[in-house]
C-alpha cells in the first residue's frame, strides 16, 4: 500500500541516515519524529529538537527517557528560526524534519508560521550536507495553514535545479486536507 505522508517522511530520512549524523527535528510536538531520529542516529549521532511549547519538551523528554535515548538528543525550547544559535558555524546537518501546523489536542492557535518556517529553512539549507534531506510535512486545514503551504510550495519550487532535487508528495483523491510532504535533497 502507498505510504501516507508521515510514513514516507521516515522512509526518506531512514534511507540516508547513519549512526553518526547530526539532524534537526524543527517541530518537536509529542516527540514522534525526535524519537525516530534518536533511534536512527544513535549511538554516535546527535538530534537537535525544537519547540516553543514547554509541554512538547516535557512529553518528548519522558519518551526519550523511557527509551534510554536522552543522551543523543538536545531538547530546545525555542523557535526553529533561532536554530543558528545552537549549531557551530560549520556544523553539517544531514537531515531535518518539519511537521507544520499545531500540536494535536492542544492550542490550535499556536501554529507554525510562514515567516519563521522560511527563516528556519534558509538556515538549514546553509548547514545541509551533500545528499542531505529536509522533509516538510504540511498540515494546512487550520486558519493560516493555506498561506504557510503556499509559502513552502513557492520556496521549494524556486530552489535551483542544479543544486537541489525537490519532491512534492500528496494524495489527490482524499477528503479533509490530507498532509502534503515536500522533500528537499541537496545534490
Ligand atoms: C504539528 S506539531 C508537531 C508534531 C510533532 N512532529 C510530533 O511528532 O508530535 C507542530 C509543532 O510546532 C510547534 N511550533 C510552532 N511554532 C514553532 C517555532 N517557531 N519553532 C519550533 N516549533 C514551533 C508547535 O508548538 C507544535 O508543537
Amino acid at each position: 500500500m502507498l505510504q501516507n505522508a508521515l510514513q514516507f517522511s521516515h522512509t526518506l530520512l531512514k534511507e540516508i541516515l547513519t549512526d553518526y549524523d547530526h539532524v534537526v527535528d524543527a517541530t518537536m510536538g509529542n516527540g514522534n519524529d525526535t524519537l525516530f531520529l534518536a533511534q536512527t542516529v544513535q549511538p554516535n549521532g546527535k538530534v537537535y529538537a525544537f519547540d516553543v511549547q514547554k509541554q512538547a519538551l516535557l512529553k518528548t523528554q519522558q519518551r526519550l527517557v523511557d527509551n534510554k535515548l536522552m543522551e543523543h538528543t538536545e531538547l530546545i525550547q525555542d523557535g526553529h528560526e533561532h536554530i543558528e544559535n545552537y549549531l557551530t558555524e560549520d556544523e553539517a546537518i544531514k537531515a531535518a524534519i518539519f511537521n507544520l501546523g499545531y500540536l494535536p489536542k492542544s492550542d490550535k492557535t499556536l501554529t507554525t508560521l510562514p515567516a519563521t518556517t522560511r527563516k528556519a529553512l534558509d538556515i538549514l539549507l546553509k548547514h545541509l550536507s551533500d545528499k542531505g534531506r529536509i522533509v516538510i510535512v504540511s498540515y494546512y486545514g487550520h486558519a493560516g495553514g493555506k498561506e504557510e503551504l503556499t509559502m513552502v510550495d513557492h520556496y521549494c519550487q524556486n530552489l535551483p535545479q542544479d543544486q537541489y532535487n525537490v519532491l512534492r508528495y500528496q494524495f489527490i483523491n482524499q477528503k479533509n486536507d490530507p498532509p502534503i510532504l515536500f522533500c528537499i535533497e541537496k545534490k
